[in-house]
């Protein structure tokens, strides 16, 4: 079992699918975040966009109405992104959305939305600055190759400055339930920090790529398989593969690889935090309304086999290819399984190779089994199959509609009567 903090931050595992919204001036060149570094524009010339930034359409109701909708939980907010540019109005740098032609507290609209409905916020801040004079870039990974005429490189100073930021936020904006730090490229280290804001936010979730040990892991993008994670994690991924903010001509994930990465994820325990980039106008692109709307109607009709359950694939073994003697086992399907009580959910985060799982060495039948996709029941039997004539019977779930949902994870609940599940 993944340790809990058994205090208020226990609600970390009760919050499992979130929404992260990467979002700054960035959204106007509508190439990737991080253009200044990658793209090799110059700082004067994309600093300029502050000039024309003007989200007009932008709705914070819009982007919860679309998150609690997939069956979100929280929305994580870029506040500062690596190229220093605060999309709240703060009183420590110029560089900010007050100067703007929109010139209104973006934060502080969606921090109002949030709260007015409940819905958890979380704040992103990135360590490293591409605009700030005191962050000592030096051309490592996620940093601009120098610093700039005038500047004045001084890591200390620079964190005074990180800290009156991070008590604007945690003071001005209500309850905030985690702080997303992002790469500590400078690798500066002062756990008091974290400590200090727990103090203004008692209860904070606190990342672990910050100047902190912090509370949990925050894999990216593509996490490997395994069992189960061993500490309190958070997933994220982009639904566009090339960049997290909004980028013109993405190449979208289809929606199946997504639900597969969101299945296998929350079946080993963890937690997801799914990307969108709104666009320069404050919209969210039809493709990602599309996209939330069909993944969030699988999540909506699966998740009762994530909340609230513990990850226990390791009630089953799964045969990889082996040849003994004469006998050949050929791999069968690879599922993730996860329980509450004398509940088991079979997860096919793979696509199925047929119609049917066997789930060796269970060898009790379900009271009911029922697919959670559709509603319906499927036929469970507890069989000696030819391919483990050597063995005993196991308990196999057949009827499984596996091309007629193959746009979708399956998720199999099993109700049994007692406990198989010890
Ligand atoms: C990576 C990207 C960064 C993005 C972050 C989200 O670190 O480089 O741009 O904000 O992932 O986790």
């Amino acid at each position: 079992m993944i340790p809990r903090f058994k205090d208020a931050r226990d609600v970390f595992f009760e919050r499992r699918f979130g929404m992260f919204v990467h979002w700054g001036l960035y959204a106007i060149p509508a190439w990737h975040e991080q253009i200044l570094w990658r793209g090799k524009v110059k700082r004067k010339e994309y600093e300029q966009l502050i000039r024309e930034f003007n989200p007009t359409r932008f709705d914070p109701d819009a982007w919860l109405d679309l998150a609690e909708a997939a069956g979100m939980q929280y929305i994580c907010f870029t506040t500062k992104h690596h190229d220093g540019f605060c999309m709240w109005n703060t009183k420590h740098t110029e560089y900010n959305v007050m100067n703007t032609p929109y010139g209104k507290d973006i934060l502080g609209m969606l921090a109002e939305a949030c709260h007015r409905r409940n819905f958890p916020l979380s704040l992103y801040y990135s360590c490293p600055d591409w605009h700030h004079p005191n962050y000592p870039n030096q051309g490592r990974h996620h940093e601009m190759f120098g610093p700039r005429p005038g500047d004045d490189p001084d890591i200390e100073k620079y964190y005074d400055f990180v800290k009156k930021q991070i008590e604007e936020l945690c003071t001005n904006y209500g309850n905030i339930y985690q702080l997303f730090w992002d790469v500590n490229v400078a690798e500066y280290y002062e756990p008091s920090i974290n400590e200090w804001i727990r103090s203004m936010q008692p209860g904070i979730l606190i990342n672990d790529r910050g100047p902190g040990k912090g509370d949990y892991n925050t894999p990216e993008r593509h996490v490997p398989e395994g069992g189960v994670f061993s500490k309190p994690t958070e997933a994220c991924q982009s639904l566009g593969r090339e960049s997290w903010g909004y980028r013109d001509n993405e190449d979208y994930y289809t929606n199946k690889f997504i639900m597969q990465s969101i299945d296998k994820i929350l079946a080993m325990g963890g937690n997801y935090l799914l990307n969108v980039g709104p666009k320069a106008d404050g919209t969210i692109t039809s493709e990602n309304v599309e996209a939330l709307q069909s993944i969030g109607s699988w999540y909506n009709r699966v998740k009762e086999a994530f909340e609230g359950t513990v990850p226990a694939t390791d009630m089953i073994h799964q045969d990889v290819m082996t040849t003994a003697g004469s006998n050949q086992v050929i791999q069968r399907d690879q599922v993730l399984i996860t329980r509450k009580a004398n509940t088991l959910y079979v997860h096919l985060y793979r696509d199925p190779q047929t119609q049917s799982i066997l789930l060796k060495p269970l060898d009790v039948l379900p009271k009911r089994a029922v697919l959670l996709n559709n509603g319906r029941e499927l036929e469970a039997q507890v069989d000696l199959m030819p391919v483990y004539w050597k063995e005993r019977p196991y308990l196999r779930i057949l009827g499984l509609p596996a091309n007629e949902m193959s746009g979708e994870v399956m998720v199999v609940k099993l109700e049994f009567d007692e406990s198989v599940c010890e």
